[in-house]
């Protein structure tokens, strides 16, 4: 009996730890929005574009580079993905 109650509880920990790992992931992607693209121009440059195809997004992303956006390699990736999907928090960070 209280070794069921055990696993139960250590079940229900890695559930939450597991969608908590989740939630943080997604959230770089609007991190970067927020700290990065916002930098240089207002919202309304990208937050019309969301989910256009992820081929158009990486276009952008090189030009945005070459306009001296600094990101890493996997940073430009995975806003690239989390616009063209659009990832729910991205749709959420454009409707402020
Ligand atoms: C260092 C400055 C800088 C940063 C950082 C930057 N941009 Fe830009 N962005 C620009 C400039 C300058 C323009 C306008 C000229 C142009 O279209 O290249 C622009 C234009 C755009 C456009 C419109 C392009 C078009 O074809 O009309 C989009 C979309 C865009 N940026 C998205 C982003 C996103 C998303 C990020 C964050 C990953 C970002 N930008 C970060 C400088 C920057």
């Amino acid at each position: 009996m209280k070794i069921r109650m055990l696993f139960l509880m250590i079940l229900v920990a890695g559930v939450f730890f597991w969608q908590a790992g989740a939630v943080a992931a997604e959230s770089r992607c609007t991190e970067i929005l927020g700290d990065t693209c916002l930098n240089c121009h207002g919202e309304e440059k990208f937050c019309p574009l969301l989910g256009k195809s992820l081929k158009f997004w990486k276009a952008t992303l090189d030009l945005m580079e070459a306009n001296g956006a600094e990101l890493s390699k996997d940073e430009f990736a995975l806003v690239a993905e989390c616009l063209s999907l659009p990832a729910p928090e991205a749709k959420a960070f454009c409707k402020r």
